[in-house]
C-alpha cells in the first residue's frame, strides 16, 4: 500500500549571490610583498590568485552586495526577510553586529540580525542556526551571509599565512516551505556542527578587544591545522551522509570550505566522491573563511554546474577547532 508522506517544514535554498573586491593580487604580485613563489603557493595550495578589498569594501559592503544578488536571484525584495544571520571573523566593528549594518542597508526594520563568529566553519554554523529557527517556527525567510576581510588581519610579512587567504562574500536566502517529507522534497536534510576549544592555539588572532585592546594577526600552524582537518572534514560528512541515509555516490555535488586543494582532494578521495564533483573555486578566490562556501556555490549555480533537485554536500573546518557539515537539496 502506498503511503503518502507527511508535511514537513523545511528550509530551501531560494537564492544565492555573491561578491568579490574589484583588485586581484597574482601569486606573482604576492612574491613581490614575501619570499614566496607562484610555484610554491600553486603546489602546496592550488590558488592562483585572491580578491583584495580596498579601503572603502569592507565585510558590511561586500554583505550588502552578496545579499542583493541573493534576494534577485530568490525574485525576493528585503522586505521579505526576517531574520540576517551574517558569518565573519572580521567584522567591521566590534559592535554592533555587522549583520545589523546590513539590515539597516538593505532598509529591513523588522525581525532580527546577528552575527556568527566559528572563523571557516562560520556559514556551516550560520546554516544550521538558521535552518533551526525556520524549522521551530521562529522564521520564514532568513538571509544567510559569510563576508570576510581577512587581508586585514593578515601579518603581511608572515609568508605561511598571507599567501592563503582572500576576501569576498557570499548569501543565500532561505526560505520555509512545507513539504513532502522525502528526501525528494528540496531543502536542508542534515545539519551537524562540532568543535573541540583544546586547539585554540593552532588557529587564531593573537589580539581582542578583551585581552591586547587590539585587533591582531592571523597565527596558524598550518601543518597541524591540515593533519586535523582532512580527519574531521571526513568524519563529520560520513555522520552527515549516514543520517540521511545517503551514500557519496548519490551526493551531486561537494561543495567545500575552499582551503587547501590537497585536502579537498585527499577528504573526497577518502570518502569515494568523485573529484569532477567537488566545486573548487580556490584557485581564483584564495581562502576567503566563512564565506568562501557560499562564493563556491554560487559560481557553480550561475555557470550551470548545480541545478534544481542537485543534492549538495557542504564542509567547512576552522579555528577553535571549529567543523560542520550540511547536506541539502537544492
Ligand atoms: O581555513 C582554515 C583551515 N586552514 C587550513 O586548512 C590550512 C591547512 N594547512 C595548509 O593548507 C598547509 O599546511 C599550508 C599550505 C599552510 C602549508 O603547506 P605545508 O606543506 O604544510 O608546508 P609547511 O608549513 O610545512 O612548510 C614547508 C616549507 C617550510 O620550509 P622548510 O622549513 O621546509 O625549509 C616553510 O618555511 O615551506 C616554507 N614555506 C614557504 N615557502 C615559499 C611556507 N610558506 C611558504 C611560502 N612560499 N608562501
Amino acid at each position: 500500500m502506498n503511503q503518502t508522506p507527511t508535511a514537513v517544514r523545511r528550509s530551501v535554498i531560494a537564492g544565492c549571490g555573491s561578491a568579490l573586491p574589484q583588485r586581484v593580487m597574482t601569486n606573482a604580485d604576492m612574491s613581490k610583498v614575501v619570499d614566496t613563489t607562484d610555484e610554491w603557493i600553486v603546489e602546496r595550495t592550488g590558488i592562483h590568485a585572491r580578491h583584495i578589498a580596498n579601503d572603502s569594501e569592507t565585510t558590511r559592503t561586500l554583505g550588502v552586495e552578496a545579499a542583493r544578488r541573493a534576494l534577485d536571484h530568490a525574485g525576493l525584495t528585503p522586505d521579505a526577510v526576517d531574520l540576517i544571520i551574517l558569518a565573519t571573523s572580521t567584522p567591521d566593528q566590534t559592535f554592533p553586529a555587522t549583520a545589523t549594518l546590513v539590515q539597516a542597508d538593505l532598509g529591513i526594520t523588522r525581525g532580527a540580525a546577528f552575527d556568527v563568529q566559528a572563523v571557516c566553519s562560520g556559514f556551516v554554523y550560520a546554516m544550521s542556526v538558521a535552518d533551526a529557527m525556520i524549522k521551530s517556527g521562529q522564521a520564514e525567510c532568513v538571509l544567510v551571509i559569510g563576508s570576510e576581510t581577512f587581508s586585514r588581519i593578515l601579518d603581511w610579512t608572515d609568508r605561511g599565512t598571507c599567501v592563503l587567504f582572500g576576501d569576498g562574500a557570499g548569501a543565500m536566502v532561505l526560505k520555509a516551505e512545507t513539504l513532502p517529507d522525502s528526501q525528494e522534497s528540496p531543502g536542508i536534510l542534515v545539519t551537524r556542527i562540532r568543535s573541540d576549544g583544546r586547539y585554540h592555539d593552532k588557529l587564531y588572532v593573537d589580539g581582542g578587544p578583551s585581552t591586547t585592546r587590539t585587533v591582531g594577526h592571523l597565527r596558524m600552524e598550518g601543518r597541524e591545522v591540515f593533519k586535523h582537518a582532512v580527519v574531521n572534514i571526513a568524519t563529520i560528512m560520513d555522520e552527515a551522509m549516514k543520517a540521511a541515509n545517503v551514500a557519496p555516490k548519490d551526493v551531486d555535488w561537494f561543495v567545500p570550505h575552499q582551503a587547501n586543494r590537497r585536502i579537498l582532494e585527499g577528504t573526497a578521495r577518502k570518502l569515494g566522491i568523485r573529484e569532477d564533483r567537488i566545486v573548487m573555486t580556490l584557485d581564483r578566490h584564495g581562502n576567503t573563511s566563512a564565506a568562501s562556501i557560499p562564493l563556491a556555490f554560487d559560481v557553480a549555480v550561475r555557470d550551470g554546474r548545480i541545478k534544481r533537485g542537485d543534492l549538495v554536500l557542504f564542509e567547512a573546518m576552522g579555528g577553535g577547532f571549529t567543523w560542520g557539515a550540511i547536506l541539502a537539496r537544492f
